[in-house]
């Protein structure tokens, strides 16, 4: 017999799961689920109880011969045929406060910084949340300094502003990030960690972020040894926890790294349901998912703004490859990062030629713009005879326009040379790089 506080006991742990269906099909990734179908629809979730007595969150990606496909958030261990799935009610949300700021979470919304709970705060905030209605939307607002100054002063962003970042392996990206989240002027930096390796992240928090970035920011981390479900969940909650400082009335600096590593994410997710590939493997859901990502960030339809900035991985420079391709139509300007550039010493290895951001003559003043229009002249003048220049065969006198892009080439490099312990205001570049060039002209 059970006593009386046993009894309350087990009926408050009895789960608030009504419905559930029973394993009918473990294959690879995919858990088949029969019995429920007619209850459950695609992005739906329930938990199946391991033969441990364990719940796995799982979600519907999809179902097969009157059958819902579902992928679990966890591994499938100890699940076996006949196993109980039970359906989770409602949609997937979070409770954010003003209190996760400083803090590490994973893509469940559960703290990984060995800090303690996390304190819930009041408004449910979808995970999977669709974009702001067009109609509504703000106009991205002015200018904001993002505390680097080869970006501030040649590919300036403007509130609410969406950008790449496209570079390789092994070329800044992240002591870039880590920058942008110490260094912008927005208030609140919202940082998703994609698909990295462990050691890559606990660097990444401990060196580049360090403590004082930490403080200023929320940190979304998915590793890729975790299920996909989790990398791509990652993704989503990056954007709703943006969504949450943005509809604090703030300015939202949301930092992704990378892009591709959650299409990736989307890729084995489709695959695995049945989706046929289409270019390098990718299903067409990829190409669906990557735009209902992105265009979360933007203006909002109120004060704040969520002002994006996302990795996109190109190995050798290739900006034709399908992901990179689908990010930069669907963003608001790109920066390239190259290798070259690093390895001869010049960081962040952003090549200003190859890099635009769209909306950037609208926001500047006319002084601004012939400040940076005669640089650029002059870095592409340079660039166009750099091969010539360095073996030699360039003789100087030659061309006057050459001559003179020689004369600046060594201060403007020193002007985009930033350590990571530097920070730089949009006044301050300008002024610089108009004391450089003796003005506009
Ligand atoms: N601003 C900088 N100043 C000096 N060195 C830098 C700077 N940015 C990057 N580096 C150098 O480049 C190296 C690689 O940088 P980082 O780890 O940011 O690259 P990544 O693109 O994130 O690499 P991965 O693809 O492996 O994630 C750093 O270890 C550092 O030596
Ligand atoms: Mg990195």
């Amino acid at each position: 017999m059970l006593d009386h506080d046993q009894l309350v006991q087990e009926i408050n742990a009895l789960p608030t799961y009504a419905v559930f269906g029973r394993v009918t099909s473990v294959l690879g990734m995919m858990v088949e689920v029969g019995g429920v179908e007619r209850r459950l629809s695609i992005g739906g979730r329930c938990r199946v109880i391991t033969r441990g007595g364990k719940p796995v969150p799982c979600e519907v990606v999809g179902f097969r011969g009157g059958r819902a496909l579902l992928m679990p958030f966890g591994t499938l261990d100890d699940i076996g045929l006949g196993c109980r799935a039970e359906v989770a009610e409602g949609q997937a949300s979070i409770y954010p406060t003003q209190a996760w700021l400083g803090r590490v979470i994973n893509a469940l919304g559960q703290p990984i910084d060995g800090k303690g709970p996390l304190p819930t705060g009041e408004v449910p905030y979808l995970i999977k949340a669709g974009p702001p209605p067009a109609h509504a939307r703000k106009r991205v607002g002015a200018k904001m300094d993002l505390g680097v100054k080869s970006i501030n002063t040649f590919l300036s962003c403007c509130r609410g502003q969406r950008m790449g970042i496209f570079a390789g392996s092994g070329v800044g990206k992240s002591v870039l990030m880590s920058m942008l989240a110490k260094y912008t002027e927005a208030n609140v930096s919202v940082i998703g960690l994609i698909g990295e390796r462990g050691r890559e992240v606990q660097e990444f928090l401990e060196h580049d972020l360090g403590p004082e970035g930490i403080a200023r920011s929320v940190v979304i981390v998915a590793t890729s040894d975790e299920p996909p479900l989790m990398r791509r969940q990652a993704a989503y909650l990056t954007f709703a926890v943006s969504e949450f400082f943005r509809d604090q009335e703030q300015d939202v600096l949301c930092l992704m790294d990378s892009v591709t590593r959650f299409a990736m994410a989307q890729r084995e997710i489709g695959l695995s349901a049945g989706e046929p590939p289409t270019t390098k493997g990718y299903p067409p859901t990829v190409f669906a998912e990557l735009p209902r990502l992105l265009e979360r960030a933007g203006p909002g339809t109120g004060v704040g703004t969520i002002s994006g900035l996302f990795t996109v991985l190109v190995e050798g420079g290739d900006m034709e490859e399908p992901i990179a391709d689908a990010v930069r139509g669907i963003l608001d300007g790109h920066i390239v990062m190259e290798r070259k550039i690093g390895e001869r010493g010049r960081y962040p290895a952003i090549n200003i030629l190859r890099s635009v951001s769209r909306t950037m003559p609208g926001c500047n003043t006319p002084e601004q713009n012939a400040l940076v229009g005669k640089a650029r002249r002059l870095m592409s003048a340079y660039s166009d005879m750099e091969e010539m220049i360095r073996l030699g065969a360039y003789r100087k006198g030659s061309d006057a326009q050459v001559d003179e892009a020689i004369h600046y080439n060594p201060a403007i490099e020193a002007f985009l040379r930033q350590g990571k312990g530097e920070r730089s205001t949009l006044d301050q570049g300008y002024a610089e790089l108009a004391a450089i060039l003796g003005g506009a002209g």
